[in-house]
């Protein structure tokens, strides 16, 4: 039973605005000015909406994205924003060379929304990252710890009750894969379950792998309820309790999103 917002893109960019608006630019804010000028890149932008809210302050917006599909979406839902060149989206690989080149230490900003859980070797490519930024540029992270009741994004199953289950994400692949099978979701949830569970990126394990990068953690923000809940569920955002936040290990079972910059 996927949910709407996984089915229609308009409304999937109208959340990532408001969420983007209401939460994201905040945060982000607390620890970079933004301002005209600041440039700002989102990996992983998806249909470009969490940027549009920095494109409003006048900062210079470039969104990549693996899915082209995305992409077109991005550049015609936002299509006068880019022909005025005030942003970019792009399919392209960070990795590849020309999209180095073109923008080594060029950012202030990196955001990585809701994109870290889903890319490969994240401790080669989060201090890749580093490749992009100006001195003293800031990258923001946000994403929903492995651990926590639907850090697997069994959300996006197509069945009632493979979407509903909690946990049953961290079981071994052969179990969690045959539930999935036997429930009677397709290839393609398959595959993006099958690469979230290979990354399983845990709160221990995203701030051990910004030490070994060299990262600092300048703000972060724990939350009980992910503000992207109120669009999914209708909940409304909590943070998380603060002791909780400093208990390793226990605090991915019950934090369903966490906020960080660093740099
Ligand atoms: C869950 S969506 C998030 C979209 C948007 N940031 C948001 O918050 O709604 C994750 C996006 O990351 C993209 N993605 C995954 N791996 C990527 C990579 N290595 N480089 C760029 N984008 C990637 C996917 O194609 C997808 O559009």
């Amino acid at each position: 039973m996927a949910l709407k917002q996984h089915l229609d893109e308009k409304i999937r960019f109208e959340q990532q605005v408001d969420n983007s608006r209401s939460y994201v630019l905040p945060f982000i804010e607390q620890t970079m000015p933004l301002h005209g000028g600041t440039r700002v890149l989102e990996v992983g932008c998806g249909e470009g909406g969490v940027l549009i809210p920095f494109a409003e302050r006048g900062c210079i917006c470039v969104g990549v994205d693996l899915n082209p599909l995305r992409i077109d979406i991005a550049n015609d839902i936002s299509a006068k924003e880019v022909a005025a060149g005030k942003m970019e989206f792009l399919y392209k690989n960070v990795y590849d060379a020309d999209f180095l080149e073109r923008f080594k230490g060029f950012f202030d900003v990196i955001i990585l929304k809701d994109a870290i859980e889903h890319i490969p070797e994240q401790e080669k490519f989060i201090p890749y990252l580093k490749n992009f930024l100006k001195i003293g540029g800031q990258i923001y992270f946000g994403f929903p710890p492995w651990y926590m009741p639907f850090g697997g994004h069994q959300q996006i199953c197509e069945k009632k009750i493979t979407s509903m289950l909690p946990w049953y994400h961290i079981l071994p692949n052969f179990l969690y894969k045959g539930i999935l099978k036997l429930a009677g979701e397709n290839e393609g949830v398959l595959k993006e379950l099958g690469e979230i569970k290979d990354t399983q990126i845990t709160i221990e394990r995203f701030e051990r792998i910004l030490k070994k990068s060299g990262l600092k953690v300048l703000n972060k923000q724990h939350y009980l309820i992910n503000p992207i809940y109120k669009y999914k569920f209708g909940l409304q955002p909590r943070k998380q309790w603060a002791p909780i936040t400093h208990l390793p290990y226990l605090r991915d079972f019950i934090t369903t999103c966490v906020y960080y910059t660093v740099g």
